[in-house]
């Protein structure tokens, strides 16, 4: 199969800026990005540092070391940064690592050239250098750790891509929409505001979920709030013994998982329904947001739920919601994160599927189907999903999950100290968690399989590269989002959309089985390439479409000098394009 369409003609481009030095020190001429690396080119994999050829990676490091200098060099101005970063939380071992970096020769070889790099982006990410990663593309985590929840809200970072593929013409069905690629951002702290939802809608991300919002004003636990993990430290996840350790020592390269406790903070209504307003603006053709809600029983003293004002308050912030435009909804039955007065976690509001089922019903009833409705759950054993969707599934447009697992997660410094202040449970997300969401998801599924139910799937929890996406699409999710994966890595849509929208078939692509036909003629066999120029989609879908009905008879290939040619059955007798 051809994949033959040049990705970066069709791609929409930042826009490079390049600019050819000669390097006098052995008269050869070198190439020095000074701003803006440019696209990495079709078929080409990106550097695993950034969005740029891997070719481009020792010119972006020459550059990099002299942007970063003052008078005295690099390693001086390094130094002065150092305690700073370390402060931050700079792993020891790549503080040590990038001082003797630094010093190395400039013309090293290539391979030392990229472990270099992946050094200084871990201390410009800690050093708070975001502008200078962001001019070379750099891979750079999309929240700063070190930060407070305001700070990362004011000011996003995260790595922004030199192109998003135009070229996938395919779209994929949501709740009546016409997706793009159909990958997206759950709601978190990446998705806290308008600012945040249009850099994610930009970098390719087209369902996102702006972050859950309440009926009063709840500020952010304090810091810290977000700590990277690697899943193979992490034994019996879902088990709610197994306590886990945050390792300060993990890079950005090996973490896989992460653990958050922010505590569902939120503006008051009367800021988030503006903002929501806005962010709703951003999204372009193809591209959905989804508004997250989550009720409480504010009234009492959170020692004991009282249903009654539970649900009315998940009606009464649904209704906010709606008053911002939003037109799909999506009930936070799930969050591992809110605390009681005294400090004590609530556990997720699903596991009481019988109240979770309560919460669905009682706010589908208020505010009918003027919007679209989905839940956000936690894993859930199958007896328990089956239960749930039992009740509620027929009131929902969408089921959304798995949201984190709770887990305690302890300081490296041992003797039970929590991690996150003194809250000791906390939510673990990644690639540990993969398996149980794609358990999830497959019991979605199925249930759905088997009772003709027709809710979207949305599949979140360790989608953090194209495999772990694949994988989440089999299980059976109509949409894949993510989280800790686009913390890690902002470039996650992109990767996805570059190794799969090639050949990524949508059930809606097979409408384009009808515009083949007409293009085909009975007697003059039309070249492949006709057929793949004038469709939307990918060539590698269209060569699919054209081999589907070769074996279905509606046409007959022939070939000329080796190029595939097509030619229609007779008109009168070829089979319908749905048999
Ligand atoms: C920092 C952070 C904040 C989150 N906030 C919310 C939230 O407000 N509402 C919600 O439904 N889920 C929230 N989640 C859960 C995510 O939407 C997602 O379900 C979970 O992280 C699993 O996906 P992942 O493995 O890709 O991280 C949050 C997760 C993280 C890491």
């Amino acid at each position: 199969m051809t994949t033959s369409k040049s990705r970066s003609a069709d791609c929409v481009s930042a826009g490079t800026e390049l600019m050819e030095m000669a390097d006098v020190s052995d008269g050869t001429p070198t190439t020095d990005w000074v701003a803006d690396p440019p696209a990495v080119e079709p078929e080409e994999t990106r550097s695993r540092w950034g969005d740029f050829a891997p070719r481009e990676e020792r010119a972006v490091l020459r550059s990099l070391l002299r942007d970063l200098s003052n008078d005295d060099g690099p390693l001086d101005a390094l130094d002065e940064e150092l305690p700073a970063a370390r402060a931050a939380g700079l792993p020891e071992q790549v503080a040590k690592n990038v001082r003797e970096a630094v010093t190395m020769d400039p013309d090293m070889t290539g391979e030392d050239a990229s472990s270099v790099l992946g050094g200084l982006i871990e201390y410009l990410y800690y050093a708070n250098r975001s502008s200078l990663l962001a001019k070379y593309r750099l891979l750079q985590p999309a929240y700063r750790v070190y930060a407070d929840h305001e700070a990362n809200a004011e000011s996003p970072s995260g790595t922004v891509p030199a192109s998003v593929p135009s070229w996938i013409g395919s779209r994929w069905p949501f709740l009546g929409h016409r997706i793009g690629f159909p990958i997206g951002v759950a709601a978190s702290g990446l998705t806290t505001n308008a600012q945040c939802v249009k850099r994610l809608f930009e970098a390719g991300y087209n369902v996102v979920t702006y972050k859950t919002v309440r009926s009063q004003f709840t500020p952010p636990h304090p810091r810290p709030n977000w700590a990277l993990l690697n899943s193979d430290s992490i034994k019996a996840i879902g088990d709610p013994e197994t306590v886990v350790t945050v390792n300060p020592e993990t890079t950005l390269v090996e973490a896989d998982s992460s653990a958050n406790s922010f505590g569902v903070p939120s503006p008051e209504p009367t800021v988030w329904v503006d903002d929501f307003r806005t962010a709703a603006k951003a999204a372009g053709e193809g591209q959905v947001l989804i508004c997250s809600v989550l009720g409480e029983d504010n009234n009492s003293d959170h020692s004991e739920r009282s249903t009654d004002v539970l649900i009315a308050d998940f009606i009464a912030v649904t209704r906010h919601a709606m008053s911002a435009g939003a037109e799909t909804v999506e009930l936070n039955l799930s969050c591992p994160n809110t605390t009681r007065l005294d400090d004590e976690p609530t556990l997720p509001l699903c596991y009481d599927v019988e109240l979770a089922i309560a919460i669905v019903v009682k706010v589908r009833e208020s505010v009918g189907h003027s919007v679209k409705l989905g839940a956000k759950l936690s894993y859930l054993e199958h007896d328990n999903l089956a239960r749930f969707l039992d009740g509620a599934a027929h009131h929902l447009d969408f089921v959304s999950g798995i949201n984190t697992v709770a887990h305690p997660v302890e300081s490296a410094v041992g003797e039970g100290t929590p991690y996150f202040g003194k809250r000791l449970v906390a939510g673990i997300g990644g690639a540990v968690i993969q398996p149980l969401a794609l358990e999830f998801v497959r019991a979605c599924k199925q249930y759905k399989d088997e009772n003709n139910a027709d809710f979207a799937i949305i599949g979140v929890g360790g989608v953090t590269d194209p495999a772990s996406f694949v994988a989440m699409r089999e299980a059976g999710a109509d949409i894949v989002q993510a989280v800790t994966g686009v913390f890690l890595n902002s470039l996650l849509a992109v990767d996805c959309m570059r190794s799969l929208g090639a050949t990524m078939r949508s059930p809606l692509d097979d409408a384009e089985k009808e515009r083949i036909l007409q293009t085909a003629m009975s007697r003059i066999p039309v070249p492949e390439w006709e057929f793949t120029t004038s469709s939307e989609l990918p060539v590698g879908v269209t060569a699919e479409l054209l081999d589907e009905l070769v074996i279905s008879g509606a046409l007959v290939m022939t070939s000329a000098a080796g190029a595939p040619r097509y030619l229609r059955s007779d008109a009168d007798s070829r089979p319908s394009v749905n048999a």
